[in-house]
């Protein structure tokens, strides 16, 4: 049975978590393959919203399985929070919630590498989520981190501490120090390992070829985005895993033949939280506007998100590198109310316009070419068919469809679950 693929197209935040959520009841398994605890994925169903980091979106469903895979980084401190989180709901995580042995953890010292490293870069700073993110995927690489299958080891205390060793060595060398409590930090640290031990901690790559070979429909949640992504994202304004398609093969070990639907999700407008290159960004009322009515502040870090219009060269090219399949729409609804509705369709450099996403998206090597669409006025938050869109959101789609030469099969006007209309 093949694997689908659900991905952020944009720079993450596109409602991943919601839609996955949305699509679960048709899964047997949701695997997340890449990230870690930078994420948040939003979920909202009766009354509830709940923000995840590191544990899939299927957890709510009563049968699906949920799995954590090699490919992505968990901090034991921030996966115990969210799993008191989630304690009000009864969830058997024992019989519900998979951890691969192969996934690295996160350490402490990885975050306050991170804090040091963000801290020195000053201006150029990435705007890092902090949550260690970068110098754990550096130990994966650099074949020095900590893997979840380790803590098991007799001799696991004694890698700990040298890892960490070297980590101290490493943050005395940055010249502003951060403070920090060490002692603190290792005792929530290891108290957090010790409700990671009680969750099953698996083969994973094995459980999913095993579950492939019994025809069980098996769905991979990104996290981040494409243009997040640390090949063929805005590099260095990047996070350092594969966000793309192939990210769900070397995160889950599935074969890429394997691979079937890929779902490509992405907002009606852009927005980006963090630092780095943004051509269609808005400093005005309407980048203002969307941020108020999307409510675009970050999940995870609670920052204001950077807004602005629908980007297609940045959006055609994810689909390419990702293989997409199908679209799905998210956030319809907040674009109510413009009289007009830009699309940037080419970016103008030195040499000419340009249909393709280049080496360099940076203000002084691009800059938006746009188109105007009519807007529409009427809220679209209580729609439920595709027969009640407003004339001008129906041509705004189809205009979508026909440029990204891929069909849009969900269309999302508003957080919760029920506000999902398929086509
Ligand atoms: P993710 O990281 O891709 O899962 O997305 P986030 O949860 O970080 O951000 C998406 C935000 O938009 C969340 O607050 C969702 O509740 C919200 N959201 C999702 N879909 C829609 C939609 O169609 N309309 C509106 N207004 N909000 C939405
Ligand atoms: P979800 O899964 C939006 C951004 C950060 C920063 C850059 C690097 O919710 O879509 P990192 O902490 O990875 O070192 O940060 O990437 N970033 C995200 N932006 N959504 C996310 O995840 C993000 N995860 C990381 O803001 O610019
Ligand atoms: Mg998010």
């Amino acid at each position: 049975m093949s694997v689908d693929l659900l991905l952020g197209l944009q720079w993450g935040d596109e409602g991943k978590g919601k839609i996955v959520d949305v699509l679960t009841k048709d899964y047997d398994i949701i695997a997340r393959f890449q990230g870690g605890p930078n994420a948040g994925h939003t979920l909202k169903f009766d009354g509830i919203s709940h923000v995840l980091h590191t544990i899939p979106s299927g957890i709510f469903h009563p049968s699906a399985l949920n799995i954590i895979g090699n490919g992505v980084v968990i901090d034991p401190v921030i996966f115990k929070g969210e799993l008191d989180k989630l304690a009000p709901f009864n969830i058997d995580f024992a019989k519900k919630l998979f951890v691969s042995k192969k996934a690295h953890l996160i350490l402490p010292t990885h975050r306050l590498l991170d804090a040091a490293s963000e801290a020195a870069k000053g201006k150029a700073k990435i705007g890092s989520t902090l949550k260690g993110i970068g110098p754990t995927y550096m130990d994966k690489t650099g074949r020095n981190g900590i893997r979840v299958g380790d803590i098991l080891l007799s001799d696991w205390k004694l890698r700990y501490e040298a890892l960490r060793d070297k980590h101290l060595k490493m943050l005395s060398h940055y010249e502003s120090q951060i403070d920090f409590d060490l002692a603190s930090l290792e005792a929530t640290f290891f108290e957090s390992l010790e409700t990671l031990k009680e969750l099953p901690l698996i083969d994973s790559e094995d459980f999913l070829h095993t579950a492939q070979r019994e025809q069980k429909k098996i769905l991979a949640e990104g996290a981040q985005g494409s243009l997040l992504d640390v090949d063929f994202g805005t590099y260095p304004f990047v996070t350092s895993s594969t966000t793309t398609a192939a990210g769900a093969c070397t995160g889950l070990g599935i074969a890429p033949n394997t691979v079937g639907e890929v779902y490509g999700i992405f907002k009606a407008y852009t927005t980006r939280v963090g630092s780095g290159p943004f051509p269609t960004e808005l400093f005005d009322e309407d980048g203002e506007t969307m941020g108020r009515v999307g409510q675009e502040f970050g999940a995870t870090t609670g920052r204001a998100r950077r807004c602005g219009w629908i980007d297609l060269v940045a959006l055609k090219y994810a689909i390419r590198v990702n293989g997409v399949t199908q679209l799905m729409m998210m956030k319809g609804d907040v674009l109510s109310g413009f009289e007009t509705i830009k699309v940037c369709t080419a970016y103008a450099t030195a040499e000419g316009e340009i249909e393709h996403f280049p080496f360099s998206i940076e203000p002084e090597n691009v800059s938006p070419v746009y188109i105007e669409l009519p807007g529409w006025e009427e809220d679209l938050t209580q729609l439920t068919a595709e027969d009640q869109f407003p004339a001008s959101f129906s041509a705004y789609i189809a205009y979508l469809e026909k440029e990204l030469e891929t069909p849009i099969k969900i269309v999302s006007v508003g957080p919760d679950r029920k506000q999902t209309i398929f086509r």
